[in-house]
């Protein structure tokens, strides 16, 4: 009997992108030996590398082999090399020009902190317990980023009348299909969603909060809660441990990640994933492309590795071989191994300081 097979396409971009993701495929291509899957990884070009190779960040090739696949992995982009081109073009127009490309209104960040790693999250011990696990779920394509803009006819900032506005408009169905995406999520998860607006003071809230209690009728094996975003953001450092899913518009959910990412110690660790309609999802580590380290051997490839168990549920439906990469990585931690970014100088052991091939090859090695 063939193989059942899935198309990946990934972007390895710039600075350590190339380095992290060939790590990742190592890890897809031996869960595909273990359990009997065809990973089919078609490398495209995006970003910078795209603008020196194509002279555009984001090639229709790309595109149509990114809505052709199953999924797509990305590294990062960007680099000192391209911040000042004269063309309009930049690396991170590749990244938003994808996004749109494959209609990715949802951005899924998970803030997870191992035990092993406590030492990289700035909160207190007492806080974080055995570590943290919780959810973002973003929406991506609404709200006063993509509002209507408008300025004073006459424009100048010196004049006390002059004004500015971002429109802060959802629609019905902008709500609710992100706040399905987080209702899932929780199902895959602890069954438990926090949805964050600002019900108190903004209209488009009151839309969210009444599309919420409509909706998580449906959903009853689901344990909801609702809270306002400057309580969320205190919430967070004050005790992340009761949250599981936050789902929440796109500029409370831009604050919410990172501060959330913050908590969780270290960006060399966190996922994160784009999803839209069907199961098509972009995959990315949160960080960027870290030229002052790239092609060293010292990037962390977890971030990358982590981002496949993502991309294993959420567009393959694999969730045991999800589970097995995440043991596999938790396995490692435990043995000691750490790249430059997680070590620990008082703690870690320095024969166990390892680069990025040699984590990638841990990895690979604890599969089971
Ligand atoms: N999604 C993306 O592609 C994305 C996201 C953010 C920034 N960028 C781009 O990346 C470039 C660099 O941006 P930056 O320096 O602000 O952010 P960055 O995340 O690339 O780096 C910030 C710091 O974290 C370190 N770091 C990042 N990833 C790491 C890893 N996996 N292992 C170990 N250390 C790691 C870097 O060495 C650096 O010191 C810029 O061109 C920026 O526009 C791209």
């Amino acid at each position: 009997m063939s193989k059942k097979t899935f198309n990946i396409v990934t972007l390895p971009g710039d600075g350590i992108g190339p380095d992290i993701v060939g790590e990742a495929v190592k890890v897809m291509k031996r869960i595909g030996e273990i359990y009997g899957y065809e990973f089919n990884i078609i490398e495209k070009r995006m970003g910078g590398i795209a603008i020196d190779v194509d002279g555009t960040s984001l090639p229709q090739d790309t595109i149509d082999a990114a809505l052709a696949s199953d999924a797509v992995l990305l590294g990062a982009v960007g680099g000192p090399k391209w911040d000042h081109l004269t063309n309009g073009d930049r690396p991170e127009k590749g990244l938003l020009g994808i996004r749109g490309a494959l209609k990715l209104y949802a951005n899924l960040r998970p803030a997870v902190l191992y035990p092993q790693l406590k030492h990289t999250s700035p909160l207190k011990e007492e806080i974080i317990g055995d570590g943290l696990d919780i959810l973002v779920v973003r929406e991506l394509t609404g709200g006063m980023y993509f509002g209507e803009k408008a300025n004073s006819p006459a424009y100048d900032t010196t004049k006390p009348d002059t004004w500015a506005s971002d429109l802060e408009k959802y629609s019905v169905f902008e709500v609710e299909r992100i706040l399905r995406k987080g209702f899932e999520a929780a199902r895959k998860r602890n069954k438990k969603l926090c949805c964050v607006h600002k019900a108190n003071v903004l209209e488009s809230s009151r839309l969210w909060r009444s599309v919420f209690e409509r909706v998580k009728l449906e959903y009853t094996d689901v344990e909801t809660s609702e809270l306002y975003v400057d309580n969320a953001a205190m919430q967070l450092v004050r005790n992340p441990r009761q949250f599981d899913v936050i789902v929440t518009s796109n500029i409370f959910g831009d604050i919410l990640t990172d501060e959330a990412s913050q908590v969780a110690g270290s960006i060399g660790m966190l996922a994160s994933a784009s999803l839209g309609d069907g199961t098509l999802g972009l995959y990315e580590p949160i960080h960027g492309s870290a030229p002052d380290i790239a092609g060293k051997n010292l990037a962390n490839p977890l971030a990358t590795i982590l981002s496949v168990p993502m991309l294993f549920r959420y567009s393959l439906g694999l969730d045991k071989e999800a589970k097995a990469i995440e043991d596999a990585v938790n396995e490692v931690l435990n043995a000691g191994y750490r790249t430059g970014d997680i070590f620990n100088k008082e703690k870690d052991d320095p024969s166990k300081k390892v680069g990025t091939k040699e984590m990638g090859a841990l990895v690979v090695a604890a599969l089971k």
